[in-house]
Order: structure tokens, then sequence, then C-alpha cells
């Protein structure tokens, strides 16, 4: 029952406990003005000229992203497939120049810094290519394909002291900032649990991505293309569906279960390794030649808490983290986060009691209340209002990643999701494959920085 007429937030409960109570809710669009911040006044010597390395889905994505962000001019572009040039002129500029040998962009003087957004089993080759050339990196999620390339990017960069930034945006997200802020502030009070899932039902969700009419060898250069992979006959069902195949992509661990991951780490400031996972999972429908489950969930154990993940391509519930503390629930759906108290004030224990015979109940109320005075004198009794953040609508928080990246370059200031961080979360989609295909507990050994079998 919630009282209009009373100016705290509050819920009130007449007696003790007997009568259920909702809530007051307070919801909040947030503002977005985090690109207003790098909106200052960029000088034209100051621009960060860059160039894009993998122009496909994400590629062009990215590259209509950079259109919002000051200071910036895309000077370059490179695919393997030739019609990707077109779409990235598209995206971005019409003359700008493209090639298919991304070793061309390195080359050239002018280009600050690049965008790499391969398929994942090349990011390591361009990326080292691209520090060792005293190129700035902002790289797509998952960092790795594998444990030994994400080591060896993390040297690659810190040896060339580039700055790398990691593609999941939802860490630049005015909400996981929200979030970040509400559990830094202890009101969810410790947390020991944390679930995540991110949930599709459809072709495009389980990547059965069409195959575009002029997809041949004169168009792709199927070669490069697998380059740091087996050899084997021109397949287009292979270069446009690669998240299905182990070759190139790492499933739905690398594909979803990073950015749920990197949000978990950027919330609880968390840039560690989970030291064990416990996957389960299987594959059910999507039976078309693919390596790799359409239903995944893994069990982290990391030392302060433990997460579970889900990511299930046969039901579309979207995609939600949750953050279950002793204080309070946080929930982050879609784009819209909600901090719902738990009820902690004193009680009497309410259940067990029904088990005594009536005078004993009676005396173990009347003792309680003796020893509890409050809430008197009406029983009013205060919580904190559950609150809803949203962002606004259509906000987008691409710009605001990249934003932040390129301000990195022109100040050499830290970026959000460097490559220790990048590192740190994609290890976490490793472990999950690892226990899933191994069935076994995947242990992480960091002496070693190797996944061992539990
Ligand atoms: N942050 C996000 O939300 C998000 C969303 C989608 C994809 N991604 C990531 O972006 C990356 C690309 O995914 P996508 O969906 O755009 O794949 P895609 O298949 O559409 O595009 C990848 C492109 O990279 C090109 N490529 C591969 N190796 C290359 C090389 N050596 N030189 C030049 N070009 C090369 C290919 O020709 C291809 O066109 C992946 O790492 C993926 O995980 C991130």
């Amino acid at each position: 029952m919630v009282h209009g007429s009373l100016t705290r937030r509050e819920f009130i409960r007449a007696g003790t406990g007997a009568m259920a109570a909702s809530a007051a809710r307070k919801v909040t669009v947030l503002e977005s003005v985090p690109l207003s911040s790098y909106a200052r006044a960029v000088s034209p010597s100051d621009t960060v000229r860059f160039a894009s390395i993998g122009t496909g889905v994400r590629g062009c994505e990215l590259l209509q992203a950079s259109l919002h962000v000051p200071g910036i001019e895309c000077v370059g572009v490179c695919d393997l497939y030739d019609s990707r040039h077109e779409a990235a002129r598209e995206a971005v500029k019409r003359d700008v120049p493209a090639t298919r040998d991304y070793r061309r962009i390195l080359d050239r003087r002018d280009v600050d810094a690049v965008i790499v957004a391969t398929m994942d089993h090349q990011h390591r080759k361009v990326v080292v290519d691209a520090c060792a050339a005293g190129k700035d990196v902002y790289c797509e999620k998952p960092m790795s394909h594998t444990v030994e390339d994400g080591f060896a990017m993390v040297d690659a960069a810190q040896k060339a002291n580039r700055i790398i930034q990691i593609g999941s945006q939802g860490v630049s997200s005015i909400l996981y900032a929200k979030a970040k802020e509400i559990f830094d502030s202890g009101r969810l009070g410790e947390v020991f649990m944390i679930e995540a899932y991110s949930d599709r039902n459809s072709a495009s969700g389980a990547w059965v991505y069409p195959i575009p009419p002029d997809a041949n060898q004169q168009r792709i250069d199927w070669n490069a293309f697998l380059d740091g992979a087996p050899k084997r006959p021109f397949d287009p069902v292979r270069f446009f569906r690669w998240r299905c195949f182990a070759d190139y992509g790492e499933g739905l661990a690398g594909d979803l279960f990073v950015h749920l991951i990197s949000g978990i780490h950027f919330v609880t400031s968390t840039n560690t390794i989970a030291q064990r996972a416990q996957s389960t999972g299987g594959l059910f429908r999507w039976k078309d030649g693919r390596d790799f489950p359409d239903l995944i969930e893994t069990f982290y154990e990391y030392p302060n808490f433990r997460v579970v993940l889900r990511c299930n391509l046969n039901n579309e519930a979207g995609g939600l983290i949750g953050f279950y503390g002793i204080k309070g629930t946080m929930i982050i759906k879609d784009s819209t986060l909600t901090v719902r108290p738990q009820d902690t004030r004193p009680q009497p224990e309410s259940y067990s009691i029904y088990g005594w015979p009536a005078k004993l109940r009676d005396e173990y109320l009347k003792n309680w209340h003796e020893e509890n005075p409050s809430p008197a004198p009406r029983d009013f009794r205060v919580v904190e209002e559950v609150e809803t953040f949203a962002t606004p609508p259509g906000y987008d928080p691409v710009p605001d990643h990249q934003a932040n990246f390129f301000n990195a370059v022109r100040s050499r200031k830290p970026v959000v999701e460097n490559e220790v961080f990048g590192n740190n979360a994609a290890i976490g989609c490793h472990l999950a494959n690892y226990a899933y295909f191994n069935k076994s507990v995947a242990v992480w050994d960091p002496g070693a920085k190797k996944i061992t079998r539990g």
C-alpha cells in the first residue's frame, strides 16, 4: 500500500509484516551527455586519422558510429571481400581509399590509429602488426581467439606502448556508469551472486546469415582469410557464418558471454580472470554443421562472488545482468536498470513458529516486540524505493566507446577497456568453452597462463 501523502521514500506496512506492500517506484531517464565532454573543439592538428581493418557488419557499424565522434577522420578502409569496400564507403565516405592488404594501411604514416573488426582468429595478427607499426588500436571483442593470442596481444601493446581499446561498448554506456555508481555506493550490500543471460530466437541470432550472390574467390581473398586457420577449399558458409566454426570464432561464449563478462567486470571493478568454470548446454536446434552449442550455461568462481551466465539461441529472452546483494538487487535489462531494495529491517521470525503451540508462539512474539520496540508507534517502516533508470530513446553506447578511445589516443590517458581488461574477459569465454568441450571443470592457472582440467 503506497501512501502518496507521505513525503519520504517509503512504503508502509500495517502491523508486523502481515500485509503485503509494494514499494514506491521512481523512473529516471539518464541524460545522454558523455559525448558533449568530447565535443569541445578539437583543433585540426589534433584530428585523429584512423583506418578500419575489417569492414563487414561490425566494421560498417563502427564506421557509421565514428561519424558522431568529434575530432576524427577515416582515411582508409581494408577488407578481404571487395563488396565490403563499397559498403564501407557507403558507411563513412564515398572516396575513402580501400585495400585488401592491411599492411598497406599500417605502412601509412598519416594513419594514427586503426579499428580492427576482422573475424576473431585474425585479431592477434592484425593487432600485433599494428602495434609494431606504431598504431593505436580499437579491436573488436572478444579480444582473443585463444589464450595464447590474448597474451601475445598484451605483450605487443605494452612493448610498443600503444593505446588499446577492446570493443565491448557496454562498458562506455551511461547505463553501466550508473550501475557502477550504485554498486560502488554499497547500496546493494555485499554481492555474492551475479547472473546474466543473452538469449535469441531467430536464424540471424543464430548467425545463419545469407550468403551474398557475389561471394566467390575473385571477390574474396580466401587464402588471407585462412591465415592462422587450417587450409580448406573455398567455402562461403565458413566466411560469412564464421562464428559457427571453432577455427575462426568461439561460438556463443566469444560472441555474447564476452559482453556479459565485460559488463560484470566493469561494474564490480573486477579486473581478474575467474578461477574456475563449469559449463553445460548442447546443440539442440541449429544443426547445420556448426562446431558450437546453441545453448550454453557456465558457472564461474571469482574470489568474492559467483557468476552464472547463459546464452540460448532457442528463446527470445533478450539480455540481462543481475546483481543480487544482501541489501538490494540491481538488474540491467536491455536499456533499463532497476534497483530494488531488500527489506533487511529486523522482523520476528514468522515461519517456523507456526510449528509451535500458540502459547509458545505468542510468548516469542511478545518478547520479540519488547526487545524490538521500533518501528512504533504505528509500525511505519521505511525502505528505499524501487528505482529505475533508462537510457533515452535511440541511445547507442558505440560512439561513447569510440570517443573514449580516440580521446585516449589524443591525450595518452587510459581507456575504459584496455588490453588487460579485454584479455581477462576473453579468457572467461575460453574457460567456458574449455569446460563445455572437455566436459570437465576448467581451472585458470595464472602462473602458467593456461587453462587446465579440474
Ligand atoms: N561489439 C559488438 O557488439 C560486436 C558486434 C558484432 C561483431 N563484433 C565483432 O566484430 C568482429 C567482426 O564481426 P563481423 O560481424 O563484422 O564479421 P564479418 O564477417 O561481417 O566481417 C569481418 C570482416 O573482416 C574481414 N577480414 C578478415 N580478416 C581480414 C584481414 N586480415 N584484413 C582485412 N580484412 C579482414 C573479412 O573480409 C570480413 O569482411 C568480430 O570480432 C566480432 O566478434 C562485435
